[in-house]
């Protein structure tokens, strides 16, 4: 392995005069060495920049390190991406740009590349545009988090079949339109699906239509009423956090859900406050639960409540954690 890096460094300092590689998997510098081509593609395989000032990333910028297979770029000042300045790149599978200054990611920047991991995590990204991502066969996860993206396009992975991994954490989205995964077909995995800690409160009943998720974060963000199929238009969810919302006392459908958390709603604050009111007489899953840590709550290790087989099948313990 070292061998390999040695060479890949050796293979940076002579042919990419624009960035001085210094930083490489602290392997120090050496004078360059006689190498076949076939040795370049064989070896130039991982290339980690940071701390140098690359504001913009043209084709150019790594046209000449078509045989790398993972590319990391951080902390680098990266503020745009022109379109298709990775296309050339065709045996990148790991590319990350996190910890830059990235505003926007325009149509087509990583179209029609055979990128599997992408991690843009730690920008300043607003806007990502509908085909941002467009064609992207292999592609099976991407890291956004830690930016301020408003707004989510359903058609972003329309053309990627494969992801399997999709983390939004930490933005600022309100809203789930239908389908957010678009329309697929066939199932190499059970996607997780990370939400956390953003502004939503609008979910679309069929965000998730026909699609196996294995997590579904929506926890911390503003949720107070969630359509009443949204979930069970799943074909199957594994584990689903809600906790940390603003639900009222009713959840919606919750056949296909095998487990999860609602802790720390707004229907457990009123409760705390003495405020629980039932209005129908078929209470719903959440109010069956209040009612039943009312009537035991001075028990010091109550019994589990009573849940309603749409509750799942396994269901979290959040619910006995309240006070
Ligand atoms: C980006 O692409 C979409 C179609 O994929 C198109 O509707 C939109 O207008 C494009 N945006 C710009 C700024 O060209």
């Amino acid at each position: 392995m070292t061998g390999y890096y040695f060479l890949s460094l050796t293979l940076l300092a002579t042919c990419c005069s624009f960035v001085l590689c210094d930083f490489y998997k602290n392997v120090p510098l050496t004078k360059s060495r006689p190498f076949s081509d076939e040795q370049i593609k064989n070896q130039l395989d991982h290339v980690h920049l940071t701390y140098k000032n690359i504001p913009v990333i043209t084709p150019e910028t790594f046209h000449r390190l078509s045989p790398v297979k993972k590319l990391e770029v951080e902390f680098c000042n990266v503020k745009s991406i022109d379109e298709d300045s990775f296309r050339a790149l065709e045996n990148l599978q790991k590319l990350s740009l996190k910890h830059n200054l990235l505003t926007e990611i325009p149509n087509g920047t990583f179209s029609a590349t055979n990128i599997e991991e992408l991690d843009l995590s730690d920008n300043q990204i607003e806007k990502i545009e509908s085909g941002a991502f467009g064609y992207m066969p292999n592609l099976r996860s991407i890291k956004l988090k830690n930016n301020k993206i408003q707004m989510y396009h359903n058609s972003w992975f329309e053309l990627a079949p494969n992801l399997c991994f999709l983390n939004l954490e930490n933005n600022l989205m309100t809203a789930l339109p239908t389908r957010i995964l678009g329309s697929r077909q066939a199932w190499t995995c059970n996607v997780d699906v990370i939400f956390s800690h953003n502004s939503l409160e609008e979910i679309d009943e069929e965000a998730f239509l026909n699609y196996k998720l294995n997590k579904l974060y929506l926890d911390h963000n503003k949720i107070r009423v969630l359509p009443k199929n949204v979930f069970s238009n799943a074909v199957q969810i594994s584990h689903l956090k809600l906790n940390n919302n603003r639900l009222d006392c009713t959840l919606p459908e919750m056949s296909t859900v095998e487990k999860y958390d609602v802790n720390d709603n707004s229907c457990l604050f009123d409760l705390q406050g003495e405020k629980l009111e039932t209005s129908t007489p078929e209470a719903s899953t959440t109010e069956r639960v209040l009612r039943y840590y009312h009537q035991y709550q001075h028990q010091r290790d109550f019994l589990p409540p009573p849940f309603h087989p749409s509750m799942g099948r396994n269901r979290y313990n959040s619910f006995l954690r309240i006070g």
